[in-house]
Parts: C-alpha cells; structure tokens; sequence
C-alpha cells in the first residue's frame, strides 16, 4: 500500500479484479473517491511485470500495489472486499480463491452458470465467507426487473433484446438471463411453464441496454432500461461493497441489499 494509503486504517480496505479492464478502471476511480473506502490493491494479468506488488498509477490519486493474479494479492496485500469485473472465464476461480483466503467478494463479472452459482453458494456457505453476485448494479436496471415481474403478474407473452457494446464476451447478458429467470418464475407461481426468448445485439457504440417487451390482446408493454456509460453502475457498485459483509453465503442480485 502506498504511504498515503496506509494512513487510511479506518476505512474497508478494497481490492479491484479486472482493474486494467473497463468495468474495473471505473471501480478503482469510484472506490478511492468514496472517504469510507480505500484501494488496496489492483489485479490485472495485464500488469504483467508490474505485478509483482509494484506500486502503481492508476489515476486514483495515490499509488496502488498490482498484482498480476488474485492469488498474489491475497497474500500480499490485506483487503476486507474483492470486487471482480474480469472475464466469464476466470471470475470462478476467483471467487473461490477469494472465499479460500477469507475475504468477502462482490461479483460483477456475468457468465456464470446455475451450476457455477450453485458450487459458489455451497463454498461461500460451507466457509461463511458472503459473496453477492450482481449481473446489474444501474438502479435503473433493479427496477427494471421488478417492474417486469409484476407485468409478468398480468401479461402472459414476453421475449427480451438485450443489446451490449460488441466487445462483451457472454450472450445472452447476465441481466436479461436474470430478468427471464424473475418471469418465469412468476408465471410458474401461476401455474404457466413458458420460456422467455433472448434476442441478443452486439454492437459498436453501445453500453448496456435492454427491452423487456410483453404482448397482450391488442397492446404491447415495453420496459426499456440503457446504461450511457459505466458510471452508471457505481453507486450500486460502492453500496455493494459497504454492504456484502452483512450477508450470509451467496446472494444474488442488488435488490437484496436495497
Ligand atoms: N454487473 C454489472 O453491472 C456489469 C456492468 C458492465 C459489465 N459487467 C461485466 O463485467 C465484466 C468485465 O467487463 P469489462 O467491460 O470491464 O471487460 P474488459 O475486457 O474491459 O475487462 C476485463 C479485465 O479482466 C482482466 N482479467 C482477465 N483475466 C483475469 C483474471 N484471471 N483475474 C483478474 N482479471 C482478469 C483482463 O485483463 C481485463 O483487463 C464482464 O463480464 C461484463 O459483462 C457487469
């Protein structure tokens, strides 16, 4: 930790996975701005030699020692949170390795699997180490969801568009695979077995957005959510963090800590 850094006991010590990484850059800003919180370390397989614990300029206001894995940064470095915005591949061992070594996680990397959410709930149980995963942290995009849940309640026809700038490496979204998970089950709860279509659009340009789109007798409901940049996530993302030790095992979703 740099010298200014390590002045800041009081605060929850933060470390950022993914921290070369859009999502990731952007959380490294957001947690050194926050006065309750401080940066503690930044992983990236991309410091490449830098991450060795070398103290480095990430633009946050004060230096902050890299690591080239989480597994080096866990050992070197103290943190009471790992945010993880890395890759749908490598956010697993992640998270297991964050919850081997103790310390809370806050998932925003998408792509995991029901079965990988089910191996993490059991780890996280088993160790009593929370872990909250959210594929959304726009408040916009919470409500989005509980907006179609209660029009699931009434409307019967759904299909989901959900359209990412074209370097996102999973499809469908985290988002709408969550949000086709809350109708559905709304319409089993009312005796109705039918699946939601994704339709998915990759495109330069755009962030993140999506349509949830109902169809009745003679009228259609759109609920349309867009995130215009990744600044949108992080006062979900800073409250997560301030809030992911209050919980108990894996948790899925924002709306639980609202
Ligand atoms: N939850 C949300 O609100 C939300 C919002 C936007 C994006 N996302 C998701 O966040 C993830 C990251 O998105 P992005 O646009 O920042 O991607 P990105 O490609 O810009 O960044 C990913 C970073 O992870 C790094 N990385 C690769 N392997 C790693 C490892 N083993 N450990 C740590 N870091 C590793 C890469 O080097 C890269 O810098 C994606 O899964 C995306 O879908 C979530």
């Amino acid at each position: 930790m740099s010298s200014e850094a390590s002045q800041r006991t009081d605060r929850l010590k933060v470390m950022v996975s993914g921290a070369l990484g859009r999502m990731g850059s952007t959380t490294c800003k957001a947690v050194a701005a926050d006065a309750e919180l401080v940066l503690t370390g930044a992983v990236d397989p991309a410091f490449g030699a830098h991450g060795a614990g070398v103290q480095t300029d990430l633009g946050v206001g004060y230096r902050v020692p890299s690591y080239a894995s989480i597994e080096a940064a866990l050992t070197n470095a103290e943190a009471d949170v790992v945010v993880d915005f890395s890759t749908p591949d490598a956010v697993k061992q992640n998270t297991r390795l964050c919850i081997q070594h103790r310390v809370a996680v806050v998932v925003g990397t998408t792509g995991l699997s029901p079965g990988d959410l089910a191996e993490l709930d059991r780890l996280s149980g088993e160790a009593g180490v929370p872990v909250l995963v959210a594929p959304n942290f726009a408040m916009g995009a919470v409500l989005m969801m509980q907006f179609a849940e209660m029009a699931a309640k009434h409307l019967k026809a759904c299909e989901i568009v959900e359209l990412h700038h074209d370097a996102k490496l999973d499809a469908p979204s985290g988002t709408a695979r969550l949000t086709r998970l809350r109708i559905e089950d709304s319409w089993r709860e009312d005796g109705l077995e039918k699946e939601v279509p994704i339709h998915s659009v990759r495109l330069p340009g755009l962030v993140a957005h999506q349509e949830v789109i109902f169809g009745g007798m003679g009228e259609t409901l759109t609920i349309r959510h867009d995130s215009l940049n990744r600044e949108s996530f992080m006062p979900g993302v800073v409250l997560a963090v301030k809030r992911v030790r209050d919980l108990q095992g894996l948790v899925v979703g924002l709306e639980n800590i609202l």
